[in-house]
């Protein structure tokens, strides 16, 4: 006691030399951030205490080993006094951590990687932290939601995965809630495609290896990144002024129904402009596998990847393509805060592909409309439905449902007026259910929220308006 205070006493004398502030005044501003946002949908997921503004990757990928080694540069700005902060990253081996380039410490507690600088990072500042790593990635244990991260394919790899998938290749704080820009260099054997988001800014060849670059300057969900790399047909030009890169499977025939669904992405993307305003990035494109694992297309931000199932007819399948388009706008542009809101992603597109579907004489909206409506079990709820229900009927059919009954129920004109005002005020960021249907009400001068409540969440099936 006595000798404590005797200590504190000496502290304090220095602290006053040395300008008032004590080395535990200073620790004391400084804490652990968060190991995850406390998104009950991703436990895990996420981490707290900064908010990250771009990753630069730069990852070497050897087929021949699986292995993949990498260097991350991350540009983040603390939100609270850090004294040590995570990054969520599965598997692969850390060989370096520098914050600001100074050495730090790091360690791995399981799919965390835990790095402690060598003096706290006040809350407001911006630093750069870089990380060399390297391994063989892994996909994430299939659970219902099928297969999520890196897989490797013989020919190369396809990351790809929601809700979670990048931090089996990267280092990544990974929740929708923390949009960054990306750029990202991926270095392959020669004659091996490496393809990802954003606008293509060039390849280069050396000693048997190339370097593709890619650069997406709009702010991306971490799920929305994505790498393919091996034996692809890849074709580059331009739509409406900006690139349009796809890319089809070797594997898959060369005229054959994705390469023609594929060829199809700039018209789907212009159909869906006129009605949703204008498209929210700098490129467009695609990329079809031939990975019979991926049993889902997802829309990848400018280049969304389409499993092999959605082409096996002789009949090209537009309907995935105007789905995935949709969500460049609903989800990529405008993201989810928190999973529980999917529909807000799956509901619209799923309209989307109501409309391209009437547009292209498949069948009418209303059509659509009616046989969804005969079949839904209104027992299941669409916002919140429960992490084991986000891809199901309830998050994209009943979503769909609501959709058209916010359609109905305010009319053509102020409905699609809504959706682009809304697109256009929420773009590069992330909402909430709430904050749509307070949109909506604002747009419609009126509340809607005996309208949502019955579409969205009501146990009976509501009355048609
Ligand atoms: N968001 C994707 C889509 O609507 C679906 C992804 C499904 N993911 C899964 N693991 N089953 O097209
Ligand atoms: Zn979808």
């Amino acid at each position: 006691m006595t000798r404590g205070r005797r200590w504190s006493a000496a502290v304090l004398a220095v602290a006053l030399l040395a300008g008032g502030c004590t080395d535990e005044d200073a620790n004391a501003r400084f804490r652990p951030g968060a190991a995850d946002l406390g998104d009950p949908y991703v436990p895990g997921a996420g981490n707290g205490g900064y908010d990250v503004a771009h990753y630069a990757l730069r990852v070497r990928y050897d087929p021949a080993s699986d292995r993949l080694t990498g260097q991350a540069t991350v540009t983040v700005t603390a939100t609270a006094g850090l004294s040590r902060f995570q990054f969520d990253l599965a598997g692969l081996t850390v060989d370096r951590v520098r914050v600001d380039g100074a050495p730090a410490t790091h360690r791995r507690d399981g799919n965390e990687l835990m790095v402690t600088p060598a003096h706290g990072l006040p809350a407001g500042k911006r630093f750069t932290v870089e990380v060399a790593y390297g391994g063989v990635p892994q996909p994430l244990p299939s659970g219902e939601l099928g297969d999520g991260g890196f897989h490797a394919t013989g020919d190369g790899a396809i990351a790809l995965g929601q809700p979670e998938s990048a931090s089996t290749w990267y280092p990544v704080n990974d929740h929708p809630s923390d949009k960054a820009t990306y750029d990202l260099e991926v270095t392959v054997p020669d004659g091996l495609a490496a393809l990802s988001n954003g606008v293509p800014k060039g390849q280069s060849s050396k000693d048997g290896w190339t370097t593709w670059r890619w650069s997406e300057g709009s702010p991306m969900a971490s799920y929305l990144t994505t790498l393919v790399i091996g034996n692809y047909r890849v074709s580059t030009g331009t739509h409406a002024g900006k690139p349009l890169v796809t890319a089809v499977a070797a594997g898959l025939p060369a005229d054959g129904p994705a390469a023609r669904a594929l060829a199809r992405t700039g018209e789907v993307a212009d159909f869906l402009a006129e009605r949703f305003g204008p498209y929210p990035f700098d490129a467009y494109g695609g990329i079809a596998v031939a990975d019979e694992r991926i049993r889902y297309a997802l829309e990848t931000q400018t280049r969304p990847v389409y499993g092999p199932g959605f082409f096996r007819g002789d009949r090209p399948n537009t309907e995935v393509v105007a789905h995935e388009l949709a969500h460049q706008w609903f989800g990529d542009s405008v993201s989810l805060s928190r999973w529980s809101d999917i529909w807000l992603n799956e509901g619209f597109a799923t309209y989307a592909e109501w409309l391209w579907n009437e547009h292209d004489g498949v069948r009418t909206v209303a059509q659509a409309f009616a046989d969804r409506y005969a079949v839904t079990d209104w027992t299941k709820p669409t916002v919140d439905p429960g992490r084991a229900a986000m891809f199901g009927d309830a998050v994209y059919q009943r979503g769909a449902l609501a959709v058209h009954a916010l359609r109905r129920a305010v009319g053509d004109e102020t409905f699609f007026r809504m959706l682009r005002g809304w697109l256009a005020e929420r773009r590069n960021g992330t909402a909430t259910t709430a904050d749509f249907i307070g949109y909506a009400e604002r747009i419609a001068g009126r509340s809607l929220r005996p309208l949502f409540d019955a579409w969205l969440v009501g146990a009976g099936a509501p009355a048609l308006p």
